[in-house]
C-alpha cells in the first residue's frame, strides 16, 4: 500500500485511561478517580473492553453532531475516544457484515441516561444505514413510535423530568444490505399504580396534561373534558406544570407522531376517549348506604361523572353503576352476588382506571408494531435495544421494586453468562489457553426468587391461590419459613436467628442481598399487586360496552369465554415475560451500555461520588473489569499492533516485509518482554497486564520524539539544501535577465541617437530644399503679379473712355430712387391721423427732401381736411361758410372774434314763433326771421341801455320792445350802411344808416350784444345776398355815429374793472360818447 495511513487509537491523547481495562491499580478509588477526572473533561463515556460506560452530562454536549456521525462512521472501536457511537457502529457493522444478531443492552438507574441512549443508538443506525424513500419512511415510523410511547408511558418522577415508567425491548430488523425492514416492540410491566397516585412531586403520565393544554376546545368537548388540571383528581396538584417541558407543543408532535407512524383518525380519537373515560373515572365518588340487612353498601355521589363516561364509552349506565355496588362470585355453577362497601368500589374503580389505562398502553404498542412490522417475509438481521428500568433501591420498595430487581438479576447473569462466553470463546478461537476466573455469580440470587417451588415468586403465587384468608404477612410468614436459610434472605422473622436483633429491619419487611446491594421490601400490597384483580362485573361491563376499542380490550368479559380459572398473576406473567427476553437475548451478540447518573439534582458537572460509587458497586463494574482481565488484560490484533510499535526496532522499522505474527514476534523479543506477559493468539497478541502496555506506549513516546527529532534534522537539512539549489538557480535567472535587459538599454540608447543625428541631418537637407522652392515660388509669382499690373493698366487705359463719363450720374440717381423709394415706404407707414387737427407729422429724414417733406404735409392736411369736409350736409356747409366769412371779417380785427370761434351761429335766440308774448310782433313780420335776439339799445342822450328785440329779416333790420313786442324801428337792409365796432373785447356795435332815409330820423343806432361777432356776419351775408353790395364794417376803436343832427364820436376806453366784465356807455358831451372796457 503506497497510501500512507495515520493510524489512530484509544490510546492517544487519553484523559485519565479510556478504557478501564488499563486501569493501574485497579481498585474502587482509582475507577471513580478516573470516571471523574473523564467526566470533569466533558469525556462521559469510558469501557471496560467492550462495554460502554455512559455518565449522564445533563446538558448537550457537542458530540452527537453529523459530523460526529462521520467520524465514527466505519471506524473500529478502539481507534477513537470512547463513544456509544463506537460501539452502535460496532454492533451495526458486525450485524451487518458479519451476519451476526445485535442486541444492546442498556442499563441503570432512573435518570442516568438509558433512554437517551437507546435513541442515540438508533439515529445513529439511522443515520448509517441505507438511503431511499422506502427505507427512510421506515426509519421515520421506528423513530417517530418513540414520542407515541414517551407520551403514554412515560411521567415526570423525582429523579426525571421524563422518567420511562415502562421497560421497552425494540427489536429493528434489517435485510442482507444492512437496510431497516421494520421493527418489533415488546414492554415490560407499566407502573400503572401511577394511573390513580403519584408520589409526591411527580406527575401523572405525560398524556393527560398533554390533552388537557394542548387539545382544542372543541376537541376537549367532545371528549367532555375541562382543561383545568384541578378538576381531575387523579392529576396530582403539586407539579402539574414541568420547568422547560411544553405539554401543548408535545401533544402537536405525539399526534403528528401518531399520524406518521400510522394510526388512523378514528383510532386516535378512541384512543383519547379511553384516556378522557380514564381521567374521568376519578372523579367518582361513592358514600356509605345502610341496608336493611345490616350489610353496608356503597352509592354514587354524583352520576354525573358516570353519565358522561357511559357516553363516552358507550356502556349502559346501569350495567356500569351496578357493577360498582354489587360483586358476583361464580365457584361450581353458583352464582353468588355480594355488595361492595365504600372501600371496595373505590378499589374497584381503581382497578378498572388501572386496567383500562394499561391495556390501552398494550394495545398501543402491539398498534404500533402492526405499523412498523417488516414487510417482507425473507429471513432477516436483528438488533435489539433494551431499555428498561435499571435497579430500584428506594426507602419503601414493594412489590414493583422486587420485580425490577429481579429483571436486573436476570440481567447480570446474561451479561455474565455472555461476556464469559465470549471470552472463553476468544480464547478457544485465539487458541490461547482458558484460565479459570473468580467472579461473583449472581445465580443464586435468581434462584431464590424465581425457583419452581422454593422461589419468592412461586410462594407468592400459592399465596394467592390458596383458599382461606390470605394477607400478606401470611405470605411473609411463609417466606420465613422458606427461605430462611437462604444465604441472601434476611427477615427479622426468619427461624435463622441471625436477623433477630437487627432493629434496622422492620417486621413487616425481607431483605434480599442483591448482586448489587441489599434492598428491604415492604411486605404490605404484595399480595394485591400479584393478585392483580379486577371484578368480574367490572370486565364484563367492558366488554358490554358500543365502543369497539375498549370491547377489544376486554376480551375476558364476554361471557361466552367464561373462565372459571384465574388469571395468571402479575408475578407469573413477568417472569415468563423476562424468561422470553432472555432467551431471545442469549441468541444475540451483547452491546452493552451501562448508564450512570453523576449527581441526585439532575444538575451538570456535579459529580458525586458516593452516588457513583454505589452505582458501580451495584452495575458490578469492578467485576466487569476483574472478569475482562481475568486472563490478559488487552489484546490487539497483529497488524495494528505492528503498526503502533514497528518503530520499537531496527528489522521492523520502517517497513516489515513479512507476516504481522512474524514482526510481532520480532518486535517483543528485541524488547525483552518477559515471556509471561504475552501469548501469541492466532490473530491476535495477548497481553496479560496493562504495565506490559503502558510501558510499550512509553517507548513508543519516547522512539516517536527521537524519530521526530531524526525526521525534523532530515527535514532540515533537506529544506536548506534545497533552498540554497533553489536560491543559486534563481540567481542565474536573474543575472541573465539582467544581462539581457542592460543590452537591450545600450542598443536602444544608440538606436535613439542615431535617429537623432539623422533626422537633424534630414532637417538641414529638407530646410534648404524648402528655402530653394520658396524662393523659386516667390519669383514666379512676383512675375505673376507685375505682368497682370501691366494687363491692368493697358486694359484701363483701353477702356476707361467707356465708363466714367456716366457713372456719376447714374449711381446719383440710382441711389437717390433708392432713397426715395426707402422715403416713401417709410412715411406709408408713419403716416398721422386722418383727423384735420392732428398736428403730428414724421420727422424729416433728409435734409435734401425739406421742402419736399413740408409740401407732402400740406398736401396730406389738404387732402384729410377735404376729406373731413366731404362728410359735412348742407346744413353743416352753411354754417361752416358762416364761421368762414366771420373769420374773414374779424380774424385778428377784433378781439371778440377768438371767443366766438366755438360758439355754433344760432341765430334765433328767441323764439319768436313759440312764444305767445310775442304773436303780434310774429305777425307784423312775415318774413323768415334770420336773427331773433335781445340786444341793449344804448340811449343817445345819456348813454343808458334799454332791452331790444332784435330781429335780421331777408330785407329788414327790426327793433321791437322787449316786453310788448312792439315794433319800434325798421330799416330795410338797403338803408344799412356801414357797421362800427371797437377792437376790443366788447359787444358794442353801431349800425350806420343812409342818410335821408325814413328811418334815419333819430339817428344811427348804438347797440350792444353778446353775439356781435354772428349778428355782424349775418348783416353783412344778408346785406349781400340781398344787395349785392359788400356792407362796409369798420372796426377801429373810435368812430363816429350820427345823432339826429349831430355826429358823436364813439371813443373805446380802457376802462377800470369796477363793474364786473360789462362795459359801460357813458355820454361826456354832445360830440362824445365814452365806452369802457374792462
Ligand atoms: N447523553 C446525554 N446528553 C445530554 N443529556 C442527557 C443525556 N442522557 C440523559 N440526559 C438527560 O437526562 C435526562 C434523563 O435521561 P433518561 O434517558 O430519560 O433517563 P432514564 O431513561 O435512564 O431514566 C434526560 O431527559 C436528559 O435531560
Ligand atoms: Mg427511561
Amino acid at each position: 500500500m503506497a497510501k500512507m495511513e495515520v493510524k489512530t487509537s484509544l490510546l492517544d491523547d487519553m484523559i485519565g485511561v479510556g478504557d478501564m481495562v488499563l486501569l493501574e491499580p485497579l481498585n474502587e478509588d482509582s475507577f471513580i478517580d478516573n470516571l471523574k477526572k473523564r467526566f470533569d473533561h466533558d469525556e462521559v463515556y469510558t469501557y471496560i473492553g467492550s462495554v460502554v460506560i455512559s455518565i449522564n452530562p445533563y446538558r448537550s454536549l457537542p458530540i452527537y453532531t453529523p459530523e460526529k456521525v462521520e467520524e465514527y462512521r466505519n471506524r473500529n472501536f478502539y481507534e477513537l475516544s470512547p463513544h456509544i457511537f463506537a460501539l452502535s457502529d460496532e454492533a451495526y457493522r458486525s450485524l451487518r457484515d458479519q451476519d451476526k444478531d445485535q442486541c444492546i443492552l442498556i442499563t441503570g438507574e432512573s435518570g442516568a441516561g438509558k433512554t437517551e441512549a437507546s435513541k442515540l443508538v438508533m439515529s445513529y443506525v439511522a443515520a448509517v444505514c441505507g438511503k431511499g424513500a422506502e427505507v427512510n419512511q421506515v426509519k421515520e415510523q421506528l423513530l417517530q413510535s418513540n414520542p407515541v410511547l414517551e407520551a403514554f408511558g412515560n411521567a415526570k418522577t423525582v429523579r426525571n423530568d421524563n422518567s420511562s415508567r415502562f421497560g421497552k425491548y425494540m427489536d429493528i430488523e434489517f435485510d442482507f444490505k444492512g437496510d431497516p425492514l421494520g421493527g418489533v416492540i415488546s414492554n415490560y410491566l407499566l407502573e400503572k399504580s401511577r394511573v390513580v397516585k403519584q408520589p409526591r412531586g411527580e406527575r401523572n403520565f405525560h398524556i393527560f396534561y398533554q390533552i388537557l393544554s394542548g387539545a382544542s376546545e372543541d376537541f376537549l368537548c367532545k371528549l367532555k373534558l375541562e382543561r383545568d388540571f384541578s378538576r381531575y383528581n387523579y392529576l396530582g396538584l403539586d407539579s402539574a406544570k414541568v420547568n422547560g417541558v411544553d405539554d401543548a407543543a408535545n401533544f402537536r408532535t405525539v399526534r403528528n407522531a401518531m399520524q406518521i407512524v400510522g394510526f388512523m383518525d378514528h383510532e386516535t380519537q378512541s384512543i383519547f376517549e379511553v384516556v378522557a373515560a380514564v381521567l374521568k373515572l376519578g372523579n367518582i365518588e361513592f358514600k356509605p348506604e345502610s341496608r336493611v340487612n345490616g350489610l353496608d353498601e356503597s352509592k354514587i355521589k354524583d352520576k354525573n361523572e358516570l353519565k358522561e363516561i357511559c357516553e363516552l364509552t358507550g356502556i349502559d349506565q346501569s350495567v356500569l353503576e351496578r357493577a360498582f355496588s354489587f360483586r358476583t362470585v361464580e365457584a361450581k355453577q353458583e352464582k353468588v352476588s355480594t355488595t361492595l362497601n365504600v372501600a371496595q368500589a373505590y378499589y374497584a374503580r381503581d382497578a378498572l382506571a388501572k386496567n383500562l389505562y394499561s391495556r390501552l398502553f398494550s394495545w398501543l404498542v402491539t398498534r404500533i408494531n402492526e405499523s412498523i412490522k417488516a414487510q417482507t417475509k425473507v429471513r432477516k438481521k436483528v438488533m435489539g435495544v433494551l431499555d428498561i428500568y435499571g435497579f430500584e433501591i428506594f426507602e419503601d420498595n414493594s412489590f414493583e421494586q422486587f420485580i425490577i430487581n429481579y429483571c436486573n438479576e436476570k440481567l447480570q447473569q446474561i451479561f455474565i453468562e455472555l461476556t464469559l462466553k465470549e471470552e472463553q470463546e476468544e480464547y478457544i478461537r485465539e487458541g490461547i489457553e482458558w484460565t479459570h476466573i473468580e467472579y461473583f455469580n449472581n445465580a443464586i440470587i435468581c434462584d431464590l426468587i424465581e425457583n419452581n417451588q422454593t422461589g419468592i415468586l412461586a410462594m407468592l403465587d400459592e399465596e394467592c391461590l390458596r383458599p382461606g384468608t390470605v394477607t400478606d404477612d401470611t405470605f411473609l410468614e411463609k417466606l420465613n419459613q422458606v427461605c430462611a436459610t437462604h444465604q441472601h434472605f434476611e427477615s427479622r422473622m426468619s427461624k435463622c436467628s441471625r436477623f433477630l436483633n437487627d432493629t434496622s429491619l422492620p417486621h413487616s419487611c425481607f431483605r434480599i442481598q442483591h448482586y448489587a446491594g441489599k434492598v428491604m421490601y415492604q411486605v404490605e400490597g404484595f399480595v394485591d399487586k400479584n393478585n392483580d384483580l379486577l371484578y368480574r362485573d367490572l370486565s364484563q361491563a367492558m366488554w358490554k360496552a358500543s365502543h369497539s376499542l375498549i370491547k377489544a380490550l376486554f376480551p375476558e368479559g364476554n361471557p361466552a369465554k367464561i373462565n372459571l380459572k384465574r388469571p395468571p398473576t402479575a408475578g407469573s406473567q413477568f417472569k415468563a415475560s423476562v424468561a422470553t427476553l432472555m432467551k431471545n437475548l442469549q441468541t444475540k451478540n451483547p452491546n452493552y451500555i451501562r448508564c450512570i447518573k453523576p449527581n441526585d439534582k439532575k444538575a451538570a458537572h456535579i459529580f458525586n461520588d458516593a452516588l457513583v460509587c454505589h452505582q458501580i458497586r451495584y452495575l458490578g463494574l469492578l467485576e466487569n473489569v476483574r472478569v475482562r482481565r481475568a486472563g490478559y488484560a488487552f489484546r490487539q490484533a497483529y497488524e495494528p499492533c505492528l503498526e503502533r510499535y514497528k518503530m520499537l526496532c531496527k528489522q521492523t522499522w520502517p517497513h516489515w516485509r513479512g507476516p504481522a505474527r512474524a514482526g510481532v514476534e520480532v518486535l517483543f523479543n528485541e524488547l525483552e518482554i518477559p515471556p509471561e506477559e504475552f501469548s501469541f493468539g492466532r490473530s491476535k497478541i495477548f497481553i496479560r497486564n496493562p504495565r506490559t502496555l503502558f510501558k510499550l506506549e512509553d517507548l513508543r513516546k519516547q522512539r516517536l520524539e527521537d524519530l521526530a527529532t531524526l525526521i525534523e534534522k532530515i527535514y532540515r537539512g533537506w529544506k536548506c539544501r534545497t533552498r540554497f539549489l533553489l536560491m543559486k538557480k534563481s540567481q542565474i535567472v536573474i543575472a541573465s535577465w539582467y544581462r539581457r535587459y542592460a543590452q537591450q538599454k545600450k542598443y536602444q540608447k544608440i538606436k535613439s541617437s542615431t535617429i537623432i543625428v539623422q533626422s537633424y541631418i534630414r532637417g538641414w537637407k529638407a530646410r534648404k530644399l524648402l528655402r530653394e522652392l520658396k524662393h523659386q515660388k516667390r519669383c514666379n509669382e512676383a512675375a505673376t503679379i507685375i505682368a497682370a499690373y501691366w494687363h491692368g493698366t493697358q486694359v484701363r487705359r483701353e477702356y476707361r473712355k467707356f465708363f466714367r463719363a456716366n457713372a456719376g450720374r447714374k449711381i446719383y440717381e440710382f441711389t437717390l430712387q433708392r432713397l426715395m423709394q426707402k422715403y416713401f415706404l417709410e412715411m406709408k407707414n408713419k403716416m398721422p391721423s386722418l383727423s384735420p387737427i392732428d398736428k403730428n407729422w414724421p420727422a424729416r429724414p433728409y435734409l435734401f427732401l425739406d421742402s419736399t417733406h413740408k409740401e407732402l404735409k400740406r398736401i396730406f392736411h389738404l387732402w384729410r381736411c377735404k376729406k373731413y369736409r366731404d362728410q359735412f350736409t348742407d346744413q353743416q356747409k352753411l354754417i361752416y361758410e358762416e364761421k368762414l366769412e366771420a373769420s374773414e371779417l374779424f380774424k385778428d380785427k377784433k378781439a371778440l372774434y377768438p371767443a366766438s370761434v366755438g360758439q355754433p351761429f344760432q341765430g334765433a335766440y328767441l323764439e319768436i314763433s313759440k312764444n305767445p308774448k310775442y304773436k303780434k310782433l310774429k305777425d307784423a313780420v312775415d318774413e323768415k326771421i334770420i336773427i331773433a335776439e335781445v340786444v341793449n339799445k344804448i340811449n343817445r342822450a345819456n348813454g343808458k341801455a334799454t332791452s331790444r328785440i332784435f330781429l335780421l329779416t331777408k330785407n329788414n333790420v327790426l327793433l321791437a320792445d322787449q316786453k310788448s313786442g312792439n315794433i319800434k324801428s325798421e330799416v330795410p337792409l338797403g338803408d344799412v350802411t356801414k357797421v362800427s365796432m371797437s377792437s376790443q373785447n366788447d359787444g358794442f356795435f353801431a349800425v350806420h344808416l343812409k342818410e335821408g332815409s325814413g328811418a334815419a330820423g333819430k339817428g344811427d343806432f348804438l347797440l350792444s350784444s353778446d353775439h356781435l361777432i354772428e349778428m355782424a356776419t349775418k348783416l353783412y351775408r344778408t346785406t349781400l345776398s340781398q344787395t349785392k353790395h359788400k356792407l362796409n364794417i369798420e372796426i377801429s376803436d373810435e368812430f363816429l355815429v350820427q345823432f339826429r343832427q349831430d355826429k358823436v364820436c364813439v371813443k373805446f376806453i380802457q376802462g377800470s374793472q369796477k363793474n364786473g366784465n360789462i362795459p359801460t356807455c357813458k355820454r361826456k358831451n354832445n360830440r362824445l360818447l365814452e365806452v369802457a372796457v374792462p
